[in-house]
């Protein structure tokens, strides 16, 4: 672990045992149906490609990506689509793939902006909530992990693009983002 980071909070075995039990779920309850899995570019691409391949359901995948915090910690709450769907998803079931709800705004425009695509069924799947600094109220079919309101990155989430690719989630060092 560098200097910048503080301590490990979910090890990747940890991470690995959830995506099985979710995967388990979501198979159960999309049994028979042609799921389509959309992953939030670029922070979930870690948690689609292990649920993916967790799941033994007929899943298509796609991805978006949207922008709503610059370089910094703080959402802003102003959306912008940075690459839309490939996939019309008008009567398709529909799950988005999250790494972290904090503030919750980007979901919940997400979810109004695929929602009004007219999905058979739109559900969401994060690997990563933090309750306490909700903003609004989304309703997250599967939830990976509840964890404290601090700043956490690895396993697809960044700090100014950096540390994506730690096999686990940690937390920075105040001293990094001068908090
Ligand atoms: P909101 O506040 O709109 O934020 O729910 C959603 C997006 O913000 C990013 N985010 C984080 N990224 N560590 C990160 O690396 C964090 O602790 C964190 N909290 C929010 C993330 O991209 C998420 O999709
Ligand atoms: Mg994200």
């Amino acid at each position: 672990m560098g200097a910048d980071l503080e301590k490990v909070l979910i090890s990747k075995a940890e991470i690995d045992a959830k995506l099985k039990e979710l995967a388990a779920e979501i198979d159960r309850d999309y049994a028979g149906k042609d799921l389509l899995i959309v992953g939030v570019l670029k922070g979930a691409v870690m948690v689609m490609a292990d649920l993916a391949r967790a799941l033994s359901a007929n899943v298509t995948m796609d991805w978006m990506a949207v922008s709503s915090y610059g370089a910094g910690t703080k959402s802003s709450g102003v959306v912008r689509i940075l690459k839309d769907l490939d996939t019309d998803i008008a009567g398709r079931d529909v799950l988005i793939v999250e790494d972290i709800i904090d503030s919750g705004l980007t979901l919940s425009w997400l979810i109004s902006n695929l929602g009004s695509r007219g999905p058979a069924s739109l559900q969401v799947c994060t690997l990563l909530r933090k309750p306490e600094a909700a903003k609004v109220q989304i309703d997250v079919k599967y939830t990976g992990f509840d964890i404290p309101n601090e700043f956490v990155v690895g396993y697809g989430l960044d700090y100014a693009e950096k540390y994506r690719n730690l096999p686990f989630v940690g937390t920075l060092a105040p001293h990094v983002y001068g908090g």
